[in-house]
This record gives C-alpha cells, sequence and structure tokens, in this order.
C-alpha cells in the first residue's frame, strides 16, 4: 500500500532529541511522561495545520482588521487507554476546549489482539473532528479496533492517529482499516519483536508512563 500523504513523520530535531529521552531505558517515570506531554503537544500542533480558518472582523487599538480564526468541527481527543493517557494534557494545551473521550483497549497477551474493557465517547462525537492518541502502533490490533469502534459511532470525515512510535506492520494494517485516515507519529522504527513490542521502541509506554514496571 502507497503510504503517501497518509503517514507524516514528525522529523524535527527537538523532537528526535525527545524521542531519545523516551527510548533511554534509564529515564525516570515523571521526565518519560513529561516529555510525552511534550511531544504530544508537539503532534497535536502539526495534525491540526490543516484547520479551516474564517476572516472575523476585529479592531485592534490602532486600526480596523480581517483577522482569522478557527472554524468547522469541533475537536475531540480520544485516547485509547491506558497509555494514550499520557497524550490527553499535551493535546489540551494546543486545543483547551476539545472534548475528551475514553475507549479502553487492552492487548490479550497470548493473541495479541485487543479486547475493550471500556468507552465514553461525547454525546456529540459523530460532528466532531476526531484525533485519536495512543504513544505505540505496534500490531495496529487495538488501533484498529478503535477506529471501527469510531465509525460505529458516527464518526466521518478524517481520523487523524497520534502515535509517538510506530512499526511498519502497524502502519500497513491501520491504512488498510480506514480509507480516511492520517497516522502522525514522530519515528517509524524496524518492526515487531516476538512478543508484539517495538524494535527499538521505548518499552511499555503504559508501564513506563505510570511507573508501573
Ligand atoms: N505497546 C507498548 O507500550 N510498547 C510496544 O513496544 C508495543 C506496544
Amino acid at each position: 500500500m502507497e503510504w503517501n500523504d497518509r503517514v507524516v513523520v514528525l522529523d524535527h530535531p527537538i523532537v528526535q532529541h525527545k524521542l531519545a529521552i523516551l527510548r533511554d531505558k534509564h529515564t525516570p517515570s515523571n521526565e518519560f511522561r513529561d516529555v510525552v506531554r511534550e511531544l504530544s503537544l508537539f503532534e497535536t500542533y502539526e495534525a491540526t495545520r490543516d484547520l479551516p480558518l474564517t476572516n472575523v472582523f476585529i479592531q485592534t487599538p490602532i486600526a480596523p482588521f480581517d483577522a482569522k480564526q478557527i472554524t468547522g468541527r469541533k475537536v475531540a481527543f480520544v485516547p485509547i487507554l491506558r497509555a494514550g493517557l499520557g497524550m490527553v494534557d499535551g493535546a489540551l494545551e494546543v486545543i483547551p476546549r476539545a472534548r475528551v473521550g475514553h475507549l479502553g483497549m487492552q492487548r490479550n497477551e497470548e493473541t495479541h489482539e485487543p479486547e475493550s474493557y471500556y468507552d465514553k465517547l461525547p454525546r456529540d462525537i459523530a460532528s466532531r473532528r476526531v484525533y485519536v492518541l495512543d504513544p505505540m502502533l505496534a500490531t495496529g490490533g487495538s488501533a484498529e479496533a478503535a477506529v471501527k469502534y469510531l465509525r460505529e459511532a458516527g464518526v466521518s470525515g478524517t481520523i487523524r492517529f497520534l502515535c509517538l512510535v510506530s512499526a511498519p506492520e502497524g502502519i500497513e494494517r491501520l491504512l488498510a482499516a480506514d480509507d480516511d485516515l492520517i497516522i502522525y507519529t514522530c519515528a517509524i522504527d524496524d518492526g515487531l519483536n516476538e512478543n508484539a513490542y517495538i524494535v527499538p521502541g521505548l518499552g511499555d509506554a503504559g508501564d513506563r508512563i505510570f511507573g508501573t514496571e
């Protein structure tokens, strides 16, 4: 499958520098959390680059002016529990008025397939512009299940999937699962190991965010 403009890699020196901090196994949980928040802010900034604008006529202290304001669909961030929670604060720093829906998907450690255990979405999710948050796009199983769930809940238009590290296998699976989806990632790693962890990756993002290793 052609990835073309459906996969956006944040190839920026500051992003790569911060990603190195996340990858380092010696980085403590508090710093790991902070850097996840910072990278999520940068990524949300990048993924909202195409928000539509409208003209608003205002008066500066000096002169009348045709200014720009964001218009169109309101935004919802949907973190996939639990690691996606680490990305919410950074995303909300970019769009403080966004609503946040939660989707609980956990990986069955034997089959590696996702199991849903919790969901709570904004009532008007179908009319919102949706950004799914999950730091690791590994097999793509929970990402695919989350996107299907959102489509069944009525979400239309482009879904944007924001992760920090991705594996080619997960990217392929997620792009194949939905025609109108863009993936934002800070890095595309080599692949998955036999336990479906991303290599080189950064380990278990949820455990490192919440200090449960
Ligand atoms: N989830 C993680 O947290 N890390 C991986 O490498 C893969 C899935």
